[in-house]
């Protein structure tokens, strides 16, 4: 079925009116459209609401629905000066009297007084990982196995350079299985879908939660945790709820040990970096410390020796492993590489301060695996 094809004519005659107020486009828009005509919710569920544009769509395509009712929840009171969903209120009046709005919080707050039976979920919040994937989470208990539907927005942001890190979506279409995942036909890939719950959906809900442990683009506040975690401990197994749990200390814990911020040198800049015409010490003679070993010889550069706080034997790959107290005179005004990384790193780098000809904290990448061209990074 062809969603975006179906009863196009019903949204045309609104559709030029809502144009600024819906971040879907108005392909997008005709499939929401087609869907709810095809399906013939009774009860939608809208999370994320914006201007209301969005909602326009909806209300408009079950405007002539005995008994259908459109529900939509979103975080904010406000967007941009506006009350959220102003649009409805303002240029649709008619349409007010099937739709019930719950703002100021996340759809955990709400979806017990919204209650079971949800025939049409549209989704289409934060964006980052996770919020999508715990909206879904928490909404499911109350859709029908078998004929109720999901539709997601934005699956193909990230294709977008100024918005990679909106992942959310993608995460949540990917991961959710369905025998039925429809949308629109594309010049590459959609960024509007949906899909109907099945057995499997539910079967394998294990993947969404497994899905919790990809690093969270925004750390969620703790009120809200608590929240989603209420819903989560009433309507889903207890090793899903403990699973939830732990993905949460997972992610508290990574927070709190941001990565690396790396910043590419490239060969032309080498120069800047370090000092070609000095000695290089290498500090660290681990794995990372061999890789740049190995991308300085791979340009000619010749490496003086490898450097520990306590070495561990008296050279390696051919060259001399000294230990950070004796390091001889000839070698002082060196190029001291820093290769190791955490507490380590930030204590070598405290106690080599001024010492060395110039100390720089660097990573090489993509020798080890694959046939990557290896890269040099310099590390913030
Ligand atoms: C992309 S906009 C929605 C666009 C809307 N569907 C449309 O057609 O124009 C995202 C909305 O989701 C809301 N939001 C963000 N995170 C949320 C969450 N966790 N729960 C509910 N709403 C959220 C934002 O306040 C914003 O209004």
């Amino acid at each position: 079925m062809k969603f975006e094809n179906f009863e196009r004519e019903r949204l045309s005659p609104i559709i030029a009116d809502i144009e600024d107020y819906s971040l879907m486009s108005n392909e997008e828009k005709y499939f929401v459209n087609g869907a709810i005509r095809y399906l013939k919710p009774q009860k939608i569920l809208e999370v994320g609401v914006y201007f209301g544009g969005g909602s326009a769509v909806i209300l408009n395509a079950i405007s002539d629905i005995d008994g259908a009712v459109l529900h939509s929840v979103d975080y904010r009171e406000a967007q941009k000066g506006k009350a959220t969903g102003f649009v409805v209120d303002e240029f649709f009046p008619k349409l007010n009297h099937k739709w019930r709005a719950y703002k100021g919080g996340d759809v955990s707050r709400f979806i017990e007084d919204i209650g079971s039976e949800i025939d049409l979920l549209v989704l289409d919040t934060a964006h980052i990982h996770p919020w999508e994937t715990l909206n879904f989470l928490c909404v499911l208990p109350f859709m029908k196995v078998g004929c109720s539907w999901c539709i997601l927005h934005d699956i193909f942001l990230h294709y977008d350079p100024w918005n990679r890190d909106r992942l959310a979506c993608r995460y949540l279409w990917s991961c959710a299985v369905s025998e039925d995942k429809i949308s629109p036909s594309s010049k590459l890939f959609a960024n509007i879908g949906a899909f109907r719950i099945t057995n499997d959906t539910k079967r394998y809900i294990d993947n969404l939660f497994e899905s919790l442990l990809i690093p969270w683009g925004v750390e969620i506040p703790q009120d809200d945790l608590d929240s989603i975690g209420r819903v989560i401990r009433e309507h889903y197994p207890a090793q899903c709820y403990d699973f939830f749990a732990r993905a949460i200390e997972v992610q508290r814990f990574m927070f709190g040990q941001p990565a690396e911020k790396l910043e590419r040198v490239t060969d032309e800049r080498l120069g800047d970096v370090i000092d070609l015409d000095r000695p290089i010490v290498i500090y660290g003679a681990g794995d990372d410390g061999l890789r740049l070993a190995k991308f300085f010889e791979g340009r000619g550069i010749k490496v003086a020796a490898f450097c520990e706080r306590e070495r561990r034997c008296e050279s390696l790959n051919g060259l001399p492993v000294i230990e950070y107290s004796n390091m001889p005179e000839r070698l002082r005004n060196c190029n001291f590489i820093i290769s190791v990384h955490g507490k380590e790193r930030e204590e070598i780098l405290r106690l080599s301060h001024g010492r060395f000809g110039r100390v720089v904290s660097l990573r090489a990448l993509g020798m080890t695996y694959g046939k990557q061209e290896e890269r040099l990074y310099i590390k913030k």
